[in-house]
């Protein structure tokens, strides 16, 4: 029964190989057209029948099962196959070489270990010598990035009427989004070194957002960490995960500044605060990057989307965004300025439009904003088609106009839509394109192939000999690390951490599912996620454990088996939440709601007179005010990833004290929104408890968020005190120290966010009533105190005023330091600015 089997189907050959793994059978499968070994969501063998159950990964909840029955010489097969579709007939021995036997034999022949590091003078000579060899249609090329895999990986036809391997041979494609094998890849850069006239290498790229293989906390949870450190050492692995299989480009980190939970990208970035996300942004582009970009384990980073994105109206992806100019630089800007400092090899354009102009097609944001004022020189990549789609948008009248409209706002390669290739040779030839600009934009690209070492090396990224880094012990423990610390508690009564010996019962959807790494991951260790379940069991904790119900549906009985399982136990852990896909691309949802099923279940659960845990999984702040009545305890969880199971087990449990903190405001009601704590104070401002009606207020609610940016509880109690400034005055050349004393003033080690905040109290444009300028983790034993000191020089108080300069102005400014954005939680003094 076991061995590897070939079966035809429409889309090509697939592989199935059945091995003995101790006493059973492990399965796993190859779908040639997308070309990645895939184990099955599930496997079960009885007798000489095999049946495994798959998800695609974009649609989780349609799961597809396929029957392999043993006949003595093959498998018969009947069903259907995640990236497939429907599949019968006889699967037979194959005794044949896989693309991947081919390049393990042939690799060594093939890696010419030989990367020269050139000065930036050295390789814009070599990027000569290049392109005066180069013909228009061979620059067009390097233009081009296919998606000829990505199209397949994600079920759809590749519609062309060229093979990619035969647009690569013919130099019609510079790079590739690679949602493929290791073994693919090596077969498109052949054809590309061997087969095409220049033998340019091609760049292959991917989402590689949070994690390849291991999966680390999705963004917004782990900016919650505070940790930007951890989060380069993940963006570390992750590039150490992704370049042995030859992905050596990501399109990452996401730097778009979320202020509308409805959109459900907010997952993807790093929440509502610009130097957070700044900083974040520098230590990811670091960890991506290495200290070089030449060594075999660095990747090139990609900033995204420039700009505005997430200000879509309505939370709705991809719609219209309208920011004001000076809220564009002094809000959406900063991380991409820091991205672009760290060294960022690339940007992305965002889908919308600016100032009523497609981004795609820009001039004034890519070519002025991104390129002359912040100094880019990377490679600027188009969003996937949104070259194209700025017909849609109404603004280009044909898919040579877009193109055209593209490469004069400085886009270089066009992702998926193929305008480029369509059509700029004749826009060059009839006058409506400056060839000079198409020169540029290859210049950049191929600049990059040789900062990379591709051109000397073009399959330097495929290193077989370091696949043993995959998954490995060491990455899941930095995924560990960081899950710990992204979680973050909102309420607790005293119940938590767990009692030594108390029983729990886990009850939801989420208690012992695998459903815990997010949008936007493709690992193939999916299957290996630890479950809170299997954590807590580990711990040594009696769980008693029932789903009760799916995440929008009932299930038979659900219900009752939740009651007798939870009767049995101490306490009661509700894990519910947001299944993967209703948060990233695509994901915008109207009711930011724990669906109704899972409140019912809830309900059944309090009915039983015990104490209540709630564990969230999810990918955007939801509306939590009933539970925040209702529960004992409240742990935001978002989706933490390939280790969730264990970190959030030990927060339970008290092994991590929890250190984590919003990053993004938790509405009290949708019609809050958009809401963020650093907003404009406005002419009537309004605080709590006002008697007046002529305020800036709502007559049926607080203006108040549920939970505030900053906020996050620990199992101990902090006292930050005695806020001592070292000057009340400050000039541009001289700096002050802000000090305050900070004291664990509970019963157990724990880890305190201190965050300084500033108000410019009175400027030439309003300002934000308060914005992070600084931040510092302590963590202190009981009774510790220690002194965090913080230092405040002019350029922290620089904004971009109205004539789009950055200045700093003379006047008063307010200082806070504390442990949240609530004024309650932060002291406050004065100081001057003196020009
Ligand atoms: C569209 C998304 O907006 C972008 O973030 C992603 O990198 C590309 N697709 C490629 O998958």
């Amino acid at each position: 029964m076991t061995g590897r089997y070939a079966l035809e189907t429409t889309k090509g050959t697939m592989l199935i190989e059945v091995a003995k793994v101790g006493d059973g059978l492990d399965v796993r499968i190859q779908t040639l057209q997308v070309g990645i070994w895939e184990k099955p969501k599930m496997t079960t063998i009885d007798g000489n029948k095999i049946t495994v159950e798959s998800v695609f990964f974009m649609f989780p909840k349609i799961v597809h099962q396929a029957v392999f029955e043993y006949t003595g010489d093959g498998y018969v097969v009947s069903g259907s196959y995640a990236t497939i579709g429907e599949i019968s007939g006889k699967a037979v021995l194959f005794t044949g070489k896989t693309k991947e036997d081919l390049m393990y034999a042939e690799l060594p022949s093939k890696r010419t270990g030989k990367v020269v590091h050139r000065t930036d003078e050295e390789i814009s000579r070599e990027v000569d010598a290049l392109m005066a060899k180069m013909t228009l249609e061979e620059k067009i090329g390097q233009m081009s990035q296919s998606a000829g895999n990505f199209t397949a990986a994600i079920g759809g036809d590749v519609d062309s009427e060229l093979s990619l391997d035969e647009m690569i041979r013919r130099g019609m494609v510079g790079s590739v989004i690679a949602m493929t094998s290791a073994a693919n890849i090596y077969e498109q850069q052949k054809i590309a070194v061997e087969e095409s006239r220049l033998g340019i290498p091609l760049m292959f790229c991917q989402d590689v957002i949070h994690g390849k293989s291991t999966v680390f906390p999705i963004p917004l949870g782990w900016s919650c960490s505070f940790n930007p450190q951890l989060v380069g050492e993940a963006g570390r692995v992750a590039a150490r995960e992704s370049t042995p299989i030859g992905i050596m480009y990501a399109f990452s980190p996401m730097l778009d500044i979320a202020r509308d939970p409805r959109w459900g990208r907010v997952s993807e970035g790093n929440g509502e605060d610009p130097y957070l996300c700044a900083r974040i942004c520098e230590a990811q582009v670091k960890g991506y990057q290495g200290n070089d970009l030449y060594d075999e384990d660095s990747m090139m980073a990609c900033l995204k989307h420039f700009i505005g994105y997430s200000a879509a109206e309505g939370g709705r992806d991809y719609n219209t965004c309208e920011i004001t100019e000076t809220t564009l630089r002094n809000v959406y800007l900063p991380p991409f300025k820091a991205g672009v400092d760290a060294g960022a090899a690339s940007v992305m354009n965002a889908f919308n439009t600016m100032n009523s102009v497609p981004v795609a097609v820009n001039k004034y944001i890519l070519r002025d904003l991104l390129r002359n004022e912040l100094g880019f020189d990377g490679v600027l990549v188009s969003d996937y088609s949104a070259v194209e789609e700025a017909i849609a948008h109404g603004a280009a009248e044909s898919r040579k106009d877009a193109a055209v409209k593209a490469v004069k706002a400085s886009m270089d390669i066009e992702m998926a839509s193929t305008t480029y290739l369509e059509n700029l040779k004749s826009a060059v030839e009839s006058g409506d394109l400056d060839v000079a600009l198409i020169d540029e934009s290859v210049r950049r690209i191929l600049t990059y192939k040789y900062k990379t070492g591709l051109m000397d090396d073009p399959f330097k990224y495929l290193q077989p000999e370091h696949m043993d880094r995959i998954f490995s012990e060491e990455h899941q423990e930095v995924s560990l690390r960081l899950a710990r610390e992204s979680a973050v508690l909102l309420k607790n009564d005293g119940v938590l951490p767990l009692k030594s010996g108390q029983s729990v019962a886990v009850i939801g959807p989420k208690g012992d599912s695998t459903d815990l790494l997010g949008p936007w991951q493709f690992s193939s260790y999916s299957d290996q996620t630890v479950t809170l379940k299997q954590g807590l069991e580990k711990k040594g904790v009696k769980v008693y454990c029932e789903a009760g119900c799916d995440i929008f549906d009932e299930i038979e009985g659900g219900f009752e088996r939740a009651k007798a399982a939870a009767a049995q136990a101490d306490v009661i852990i509700l894990a519910l939440g947001e299944d993967m896909s209703m948060s990233g691309e695509a994901s915008s949802r109207q009711n930011i709601v724990v669906p109704q099923v899972q409140i019912q279940l809830a309900q059944e659960m309090l009915a039983l007179n015990k104490p209540v845990v709630l564990v969230l999984t999810n990918g955007r702040p939801l509306l939590l005010d009933w539970f925040d009545q209702h529960m004992n305890a409240v742990l935001e969880t978002w989706f933490l990833g390939s280790q969730a199971g264990n970190a959030i087990a030990d927060v339970l449990v008290g092994d991590y004290n929890p250190s984590g903190k919003l990053t993004i405001s938790f509405p009290r009601n949708q019609g809050q929104i958009p809401i963020y704590y650093n907003h404009f104070s406005t002419g009537r401002p309004y605080t709590e408890g006002m008697a007046d009606k002529f305020r800036s207020r709502y007559l049926d609610g607080p203006n108040t968020p549920l939970y505030t940016f900053g906020y996050g509880l620990s199992y101990t109690t902090f006292a930050v005190e005695d806020l001592q400034l070292s000057a009340d005055t400050m000039t541009d050349a001289q700096e002050i120290k802000a000090s305050v004393r900070v004291t664990n003033t509970g019963s157990v080690q724990g880890t305190e966010v201190i965050q300084l905040y500033i108000h410019d109290v009175a400027a030439s444009i309003a300002r934000p009533v308060k914005e992070l300028k600084g931040f510092e983790k302590v963590t202190l034993k009981p009774g510790e105190s220690t002194s965090v000191v913080f230092t405040v020089d002019e350029p922290m108080l620089r904004f971009f005023g109205f004539d789009n300069r950055l200045i700093s102005e003379a006047g008063t400014f307010e200082l806070m330091v504390g442990t949240s954005s609530d004024d309650r939680d932060l002291l406050k003094k004065e100081f001057t600015l003196v020009k």
